[in-house]
């Protein structure tokens, strides 16, 4: 069994109508992390709470380390943690007790060793006697990735971990992922943060309207769908260039000389380019390379 989680032909309307999923078909692997973007509404946290059975799917098949997630209910939920997209925060409990009564929720021997070091990696070590209602936004987020993490699962989800995280924290969550990620916990998060998926995802999934649009890695998305442009700048402005230079994709203005590339074919191109460009006789300056990054080739993923 390689996948930590397989997800077949799931479809779910909400009973007022709304069609939040539409035969989604995904597979996460073993010991990955995988990053789910998508605008809101898009349908992340239904696809979430349903592979964490807090919301009902209509259709489709849905397998956690190959436990069907509703014929096995309880065993395919002990493997689960989960972080909500909305944190109920207001709790008069101390933050070590609403531990141990997660973890005696999925009965699982209690041991206060697992407890600390949990609470150790997620700095709240300090807070541990405190109330919970006592603590800042972030560390309350902390507090809900500790308790997620309370029964030792096996795949760890959370729902827009970092909304709302300052900077430095946001680094520190991702930190306590990849730490995660080392010990064996495949990691299924949903973000609004290109970048976060881009620093610390292996495969990034795009959902939109209730679609799973792309799926892959990051270096093949970006190799798939990106660009490169050449920007070459002329020692002097040029009108008009040669027609050799048709079979270019290409843009002048004054001494900017503009080559648009697809990220797979450009290797053999640029460098048959660049002599061209000398045998030609075009004097240039300078040369600098522009890549389209997650973020644009996002977007023009949703436009079309
Ligand atoms: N309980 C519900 N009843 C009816 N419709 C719902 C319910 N929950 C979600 N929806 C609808 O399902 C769609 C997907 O919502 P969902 O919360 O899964 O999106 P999301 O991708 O998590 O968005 P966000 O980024 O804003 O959190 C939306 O159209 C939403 O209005
Ligand atoms: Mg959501």
């Amino acid at each position: 069994m390689k996948n930590a989680i397989d997800i077949q032909n799931l479809q779910k309307s909400y009973p007022n109508g709304n069609q939040a999923l539409k035969d989604i078909n995904l597979s996460v692997k073993k010991g990955e992390i995988f990053a789910l973007l998508g605008p809101n509404g898009a349908g992340k946290s239904t696809l979430i709470n349903i592979i964490c059975g807090i919301t009902k799917k209509n259709k489709g098949k849905i397998n956690v380390f190959g436990l069907d997630i509703v014929k096995s209910y309880k065993e395919a939920r002990s493997l689960i943690g989960m972080v909500p997209q909305e944190i109920a925060t207001d709790s008069f409990e101390k933050v070590i007790n609403t531990l141990k009564f997660s973890r005696g929720l999925f009965n699982r021997p209690s041991s206060g060793e697992y407890l600390e070091s949990i609470l150790k990696s997620l700095a709240l070590y300090e807070k541990k006697d405190h109330q919970i209602r006592t603590l800042s936004g972030g560390m309350k987020r902390r507090v809900m990735i500790a308790k997620a993490l309370s029964h030792e699962p096996r795949v760890l989800f959370l729902d827009e971990p970092t909304a709302g995280v300052d900077v430095h924290l946001r680094k520190e969550l991702w930190k306590n992922l990849a730490d995660l990620k080392k010990n064996g916990v495949t990691i299924f998060l949903t973000t609004h943060y290109i970048e976060e998926a881009e620093k610390i995802a292996d495969r990034i999934g795009i959902i939109n309207k209730g679609k799973l649009i792309v799926m892959d890695t990051k270096k093949e998305l970006i190799e798939k769908l990106g660009k490169k442009t050449l920007i070459i700048t002329l020692n002097s402005p040029l009108k008009v260039i040669s027609r050799d230079f048709n079979d270019y994709n290409f843009e002048l203005k004054g001494n900017k000389l503009k080559f648009f590339f697809d990220y797979g074919e450009n290797k053999k191109s640029i460098s048959k380019l660049l002599n061209d460009l000398i045998k030609k006789k075009i004097d240039f300056k300078n040369i600098e390379i522009e890549k389209t990054n997650l973020e644009e080739i996002f977007l023009n993923i949703l436009e079309k």
